[in-house]
């Protein structure tokens, strides 16, 4: 028998005062957060799959996609035992539905919509880079739009030009690599391990940023794009020797290591700085919000908060455990677009490519 589908999308919530019930299962974390009135967290939980992957040196897909099924529904039950809640109290259902990884986001989706049509609750997609740009306004009475929003995490390098939090215009993004990605790539290369990161990091604060002078690829004058490979390559072959990918590691120092850390560190972040700032000066932007994994490194964490104060801007960095991948935040923007009159139904589809994704021109 096929069953109901029912559309909300003639709901108009006219106040953020819901409970909303997220989910996140877009890579490698399994999340589920009940969020009120779409800034206060009464539960955020995460079931990690990082012994599942290390060992692999990345993320498996097929094996995220099965750990999400055998943690989702206990999660779930956590959550609402932990935030004291019934299924009646919560007003809504969120959840990540593009991009990332397919098998992973179906996992999700499909849980979602059954809670939804089970308890009969609206239902809303949330596009995982857009959770990640508002991610830094989940703590604030008053909304900051216009901002600029850099997200940088280990599968984007996006900057956006956010009017509202349904009007997110995309203005540049990475080429190739993300700048978690290049992190994760550089942990690799240093023998530093998975997931590298907070890794390279934490090296970083013990070397000096002006050892190496490695390139920041800037993409010509105005570009808006990153590129983060050629950075990776130059840190491949100032370990191993121009144009040797193996041998080299084993002449470094504790010391060189955290130089190089530190370097290169200095060097994503200049690019991400460089062209935030830029994204701000061209929208006119007072304020700049920035999401993802990556917005925990304390080296960008720092020249961003120095850049932004010279500039004049206004700075909103989320707390470090709002950075990497949280229900929280799909929580959170799921209320924001319940408000603002958005909500899907059971036909909701995962995808693993990006939403809209408008180019501003
Ligand atoms: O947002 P996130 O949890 O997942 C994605 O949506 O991709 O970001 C994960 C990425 C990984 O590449 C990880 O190495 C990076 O964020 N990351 C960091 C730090 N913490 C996590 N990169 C640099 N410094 C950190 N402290
Ligand atoms: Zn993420």
């Amino acid at each position: 028998m096929r069953a109901e589908v029912y559309s909300f999308t003639e709901l108009r919530f006219t106040s953020y005062a819901m409970t909303i019930l997220g989910i996140e299962t877009s890579c490698d974390e399994t999340a589920v957060a009940i969020v009120d009135d779409g800034h206060r967290v009464r539960c955020d939980l995460i079931a990690t799959q990082f012994d599942v992957h290390a060992k692999y040196g990345g993320v498996v897909p097929e094996l995220a996609s099965r750990a999400h099924l055998e943690k989702l529904d206990a999660l779930v039950e956590e959550a609402l035992n932990q935030a004291g809640c019934t299924p009646d109290e919560i007003d809504a259902i969120a959840v990540t539905h593009a991009p990332g990884l397919i098998g992973s986001l179906l996992i999700g989706v499909t849980a979602a919509k059954t809670l939804a049509w089970g308890w009969g609750k609206p239902l809303i997609g949330i596009d995982h880079v857009h959770a990640h740009a508002t991610s830094a306004a989940m703590d604030l009475d008053q909304d900051p739009w216009p901002a600029v929003a850099l997200v940088a995490s280990g599968g984007h390098t996006s900057l956006y030009h956010v009017r509202d939090y349904d009007d997110i215009l995309l203005l540049g993004r990475t080429v190739d690599d993300a700048a978690g990605e290049a992190f994760d790539k550089v942990a690799n290369i240093l023998g530093l391990g998975y997931p590298g990161g907070s890794i390279v990091d934490r090296q970083a604060r013990k070397g000096h940023a002006g050892a190496i002078k490695f390139p920041r690829s800037m993409l010509g004058p105005g570009s808006l794009d990153f590129s983060f490979s050629g950075l990776k390559t130059a840190v491949l072959y100032y370990v191993h020797g121009s144009g040797k990918t193996s041998g080299g590691l084993e002449r470094l120092t504790p010391d060189d290591i955290n130089d190089i850390c530190a370097s290169f560190s200095a060097a994503v972040a200049d690019v991400l700085v460089e062209k935030t700032v830029a994204a701000a000066a061209r929208t006119g932007a007072g304020t700049v919000v920035v999401g993802g994994g990556v917005a925990a490194n304390s080296v960008l964490r720092a020249r961003l908060a120095s850049r932004c104060e010279a500039e004049n801007l206004r700075l909103l960095l989320p707390a470090t455990e709002y950075c990497t991948d949280n229900a929280a935040m799909i929580a959170a923007l799921g209320a924001q677009l319940l408000a603002h009159g958005s909500a899907d139904d059971l036909h909701l589809t995962a995808s693993a490519s990006a939403t809209s994704g408008r180019i501003a021109g």
